[in-house]
Formats: C-alpha cells, sequence, structure tokens
C-alpha cells in the first residue's frame, strides 16, 4: 500500500512519517516545495505522479492569530486545497484521511464535544478549517476527518517545547488559567492514523468512513499543562523558573479568540478503529523522557 503525506516536514507530519516508516509502509511524503496548497489546481498532477492508494493531509495553514490577517491565504490552503483534495481522490477511487482541530467548536459546551455536536468556530482558523471538513464531506464519500486538539512533540514549535525553553530561562511564567482542552502528543495521534490506515486496508477501502476526534485522555488548562510540564522536566534539569503564575485570557490578550473549553471525547475512534486512548498526563511524561534523553 502506498501512503501519500501532505506536509511531511511539519510537527504531525514529521512523526506521521516515522510511524509509518517503521511499519515499513510505503510511504511518500511531500512539503510545500514540491506542492504548494496555495495553488490547489496543483493537486491533481501531484497526485497523479505519486499514485498513491491513500492520502493523508497533516498540512495546514496553522497560524491562529496570523489566520485572522492573512484570510484569504488561510482560506485557500485550508478550505479549497482539502477540497480539490477531495475531489481528486474521488476522481482516483482512493481514500482521504485528513487532519482537523477542535476550534471548529466554540468552546461553550459543559461536556467533552461528540463528533456530530454542531460546529461554530470563534476564530477565523477555525473558520477556514470547519469550511475545508465540509469540502471534502461534499466531494468524496471515503474520507475520515480527524479532529485533534493541543498538539505537541518533538517536532516544530508547540506549547510544550516553549514551557522547557522558558523554564531554563525566567523566574517566573505566566500562563492562561480559564482555557480548557486535551493535550495531544503527535506521536499518539500519529499512532492512531496508523490504526485507521491498517482498518482502511484490511477492509479493502470499506472503513467507516467520517470524523473522528482524537484527544489525550482527560482535561486540562493551559495553567496546569505548564506546571505538569515544569514538575517532569526538574527530574532531568535544573530549572530557574521558580513560579508557574496563572493568568485569566483578558490578561493575555491575542488577535484571535479562542474557545473556552474544546475538550474533545474520543470514544468514537476508539471504538471503532480500536486506538489506544492514553491519560494526557501519561504521554506528557513519555515525551519529556525522550525530550531530554534525546538532547532534543
Ligand atoms: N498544533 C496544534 O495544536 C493543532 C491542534 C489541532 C489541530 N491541528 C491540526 O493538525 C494538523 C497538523 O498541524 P501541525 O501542528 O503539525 O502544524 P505545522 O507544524 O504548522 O505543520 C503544518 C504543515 O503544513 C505545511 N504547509 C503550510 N502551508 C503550506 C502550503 N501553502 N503548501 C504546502 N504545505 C504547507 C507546513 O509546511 P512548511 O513547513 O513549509 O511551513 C507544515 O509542513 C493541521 O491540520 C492542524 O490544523 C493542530
Amino acid at each position: 500500500m502506498r501512503v501519500l503525506v501532505l506536509g511531511k516536514s511539519g510537527m504531525l507530519g514529521r512523526d506521521v512519517m516515522d510511524t509509518f516508516l517503521e511499519r515499513e509502509f510505503n510511504v511518500l511524503g511531500i512539503d510545500r516545495k514540491e506542492l504548494d496548497l496555495e495553488y490547489p489546481s496543483r493537486i491533481p498532477r501531484v497526485l497523479k505522479n505519486a499514485d498513491p492508494d491513500i492520502v493523508i493531509n497533516c498540512a495546514a495553514y496553522t497560524n491562529v492569530d496570523l489566520a485572522e490577517k492573512e484570510r484569504e491565504k488561510a482560506m485557500r490552503i485550508n478550505r479549497d486545497s482539502p477540497g480539490v483534495l477531495a475531489e481528486t481522490c474521488n476522481a482516483f477511487g482512493i481514500p482521504l484521511i485528513h487532519v482537523s482541530t477542535d476550534y471548529v467548536f466554540d468552546g461553550r459546551s459543559s461536556r467533552p464535544y461528540k463528533e456530530n455536536d454542531p460546529v461554530c468556530p470563534v476564530n477565523y482558523y477555525g473558520l477556514t478549517k470547519k469550511e475545508g471538513e465540509d469540502a471534502i464531506r461534499s466531494n468524496l464519500e471515503k474520507h475520515i476527518i480527524v479532529r485533534t486538539s493541543w498538539l505537541y512533540g518533538r517536532h516544530g514549535k508547540n506549547f510544550v517545547k516553549t514551557i522547557l525553553r522558558l523554564a531554563a530561562e525566567r523566574s517566573e511564567i505566566r500562563v492562561v488559567a480559564d482555557q480548557f482542552g486535551s493535550p495531544t502528543w503527535a506521536v499518539e495521534l500519529a499512532r492512531a492514523l496508523l490504526k485507521v490506515v491498517e482498518t482502511i486496508w484490511r477492509t479493502e477501502n470499506k472503513a467507516p468512513w467520517g470524523t473522528y476526534h482524537f484527544a489525550g485522555l482527560g482535561e486540562t488548562s493551559w495553567y496546569k499543562f505548564a506546571e505538569e510540564i515544569v514538575k517532569r522536566a526538574k527530574k532531568y534539569q535544573d530549572l530557574t523558573v521558580r513560579r508557574v503564575v496563572p493568568i485569566s485570557t483578558d490578561q493575555y490578550p491575542t488577535p484571535a479568540t479562542r474557545p473556552g473549553r474544546s475538550t474533545l471525547d474520543s470514544t468514537k475512534i476508539s471504538e471503532t478503529f480500536g486506538v489506544t486512548l492514553t491519560p494526557w498526563e501519561e504521554s506528557l511524561s513519555l515525551m519529556i523522557k525522550e525530550y531530554y534523553d534525546e538532547n532534543l
């Protein structure tokens, strides 16, 4: 089975490449140099040349704050390209796995979001991702959309790596304590995508198509998340940080509004594809151990 990964150089894309290569899949990764998703019309030719059995789209416009300004660009990459990708996969008779976000929700729910809960993005990035999901659903039956949240990992810029850096430089770190969600280790999302692809392969393209959530088990705030990062890092390194201080969203204004509580319920992907769900604290411990063991 030949798997084409778009966004092979991103935080998730790199873990997806490694995970599939370890399982000895025939994986072809491409990045912006080979296919710039600002130009959706280039997609069919690239897919024809790559000739995959399945496509995994890890590429996206991911700068939540800048998306408020670069609206057209974000929409081309996050809506138009997934739409053309789905149309092309449909023409070639192959499935598409696409990664989406908790930011399609408004964050006002009192319980974790399920897949069929109404979406209502509160920022432009969330809107572009919602539109991308819709474009896929209306162009391709054989799709799996996996919404995830608060992604971190060894590659790229992310919250865990930022806190580790700040904890070594500053005595005090101020972190927002009134936004809640589920931290997700990119390695575990990559493993979940592997399970999905294996099922699609085994069932000869008769998988339960549709939308799924995948995130670390449990819920936390950015503040509590930062505290847990620092607590674990102290086992490996002397840190300069003395205090992690909770602040409110009002004290940390950003161009894009964030949902207040965007925790995802991942039961459906676990029951459908046998994907293992791990408490977010356990995954964080593993990632931080890897970070120090491998001198990342
Ligand atoms: N990070 C999170 O907390 C989070 C949370 C929920 C959902 N997600 C979703 O998870 C997926 C993976 O995100 P990530 O965190 O791995 O993001 P990332 O590290 O920013 O990676 C995004 C990838 O998309 C590529 N890309 C951006 N613009 C492109 C363009 N015009 N043409 C081709 N490729 C382009 C980037 O290429 P370059 O390296 O060339 O820029 C990069 O490889 C995305 O769908 C995102 O929406 C992320």
